[in-house]
């Protein structure tokens, strides 16, 4: 893609604009728009939740370079940590490379659990479930005829046992929406029909967020070439290992694939806690916790592979009345939920080579001190042009911090 978005990071705010709205082929004045007050005005958000006094602003960005199931993508990014966008980028470019990221994802199925109290025979349940499973879906369609209409609705009657209690599983094609609300009106809606059918007494009736029906899978081929050499490709497959041996490398490898997906899911409007949620609780499936991205050698490459549950949604939630994560989805072309939720676990592979890359080359802190100084300059009061000067005699005296950079500020104001 993107000759004309090459070097975008050294580009002043005004110029990135500039060129990512004629890359949309949208007007600047509908970008400048878009971005306005970070999309949320404070009459808006007061209605969007309780007791609000205002509103929390932080950073939005585009990651360049993606190239998914071969179409040039941006990625939208709200992050406040400096050096993430990079990683994806850089990442992403790596991989781009080796022809791009490779997607492939489960249908858009949230799931609601109901809890069953009492049922005396389980077997019995199970199969008066199954006989009653075209009435209960033809009920559904009732309660959500919105999703219906829209290609959705329930798919799957399903009852499971931990230890004695007994929960049934609604599980439910969401299209474009993550789904909690329309599973949590049909888990409340069907629980009567459910109780009665199984011989239990009603219990809770709520979405699961450990949403593995809705998993996306990314692949990615990287040349050792492309990584540095053959010792770099080594290195990297080394960390996963690392990261399926020991969980505490685990976390951390997880953290910075969720700097990545996290940054997609906030700067789109989706709920964050959910998406958290559900990946760790994945992560941990098996009784051990594992990485969510593994990274091989094979031939002269590195290949990689990310499986995650991702319940996004470019219908319904905050996008409703926030500009800019409406904007942001745009941004990034999705068509789907289940697109954008690729989008947001490449961001996370991205992120995860770079992060690992740099592992076992320079060290994390060489690049990340780098950016970093950046913020350091500017809280040390640097405005404009002083910021990136300012972050260029801090990094290079080897000294970020803010007593460092207020000095590098006057002694550069006196110069000036
Ligand atoms: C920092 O935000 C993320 C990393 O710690 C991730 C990793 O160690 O793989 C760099």
């Amino acid at each position: 893609m993107s000759d004309e978005l090459a070097g975008l990071s050294r580009r002043s705010l005004e110029e990135r604009r500039a060129l990512v709205a004629r890359r949309l082929g949208i007007t600047r004045e509908s970008l400048d728009d878009a971005l306005l007050g970070g999309g949320l005005d404070e009459a808006t958000a007061n209605r969007a939740i309780e007791n609000v006094l205002g509103t929390l602003a932080l950073p939005f960005a585009v990651a360049t370079r993606f190239v998914i199931d071969t179409v040039p993508r941006l990625i939208p990014m709200a992050v406040e940590e400096p050096s993430v966008v990079a990683a994806a980028s850089a990442g992403a470019k790596r991989i781009a490379q080796g022809g791009g990221f490779t997607v492939d994802t489960d249908p858009p199925i949230t799931t609601a659990e109901v809890e069953l109290l009492g049922v005396l025979d389980v077997d019995r349940a199970r199969s008066a479930l199954a006989d009653a499973n075209e009435p209960l879906v033809e009920k559904a369609a009732t309660i959500l005829p919105g999703l219906v209409a829209r290609g959705g609705g329930l798919r799957e009657i399903e009852l499971l046992t931990f230890g004695d209690s007994v929960v049934v599983h609604l599980h439910v094609d969401c299209r474009d929406a993550m789904g909690a609300n329309l599973v949590n009106t049909l888990a409340e809606a069907l629980a009567p029909e459910l109780v009665q059918l199984t011989g239990g007494e009603p219990g809770v009736a709520i979405v699961t967020n450990l949403a593995d029906r809705r998993k996306v899978r990314v692949r990615a081929r990287v040349s050792a070439e492309a990584l540095g050499g053959l010792q770099v490709r080594d290195g990297i497959a080394r960390m996963s290992t690392l990261a399926e041996r020991d969980p505490y490398r685990a976390t951390t490898h997880n953290k910075g694939i969720m700097n990545g997906v996290d940054a997609v899911v906030l700067a789109t409007g989706n709920d964050w806690r959910a998406v958290e949620a559900g990946a760790h609780a994945w992560a941990a499936r098996t009784g051990r916790y594992q990485p969510l991205c593994r990274w091989w050698a094979e031939g002269d490459d590195l290949v990689g592979e990310l499986e995650m549950p991702l319940a996004l949604g470019i219908v319904g939630g905050i996008g409703r009345i926030h500009r800019l994560a409406r904007f942001a989805v745009e941004l990034s072309g999705a068509q789907s939920a289940m697109e954008l939720a690729g989008f947001a676990a490449a961001a996370g592979m991205a992120c995860n080579l770079s992060a690992t890359r740099a592992l076992v080359t320079d060290g994390i802190q060489a690049g990340h001190m780098a950016l970093h100084a950046r913020s350091v300059a500017a809280a040390a009061g640097a405005v404009a042009d002083e910021v990136d000067e300012v972050a260029r005699r801090i990094h290079q005296a080897g000294t970020v911090g803010l007593e460092a950079a207020r000095a590098a500020l006057s002694e550069l104001r006196r110069e000036r």
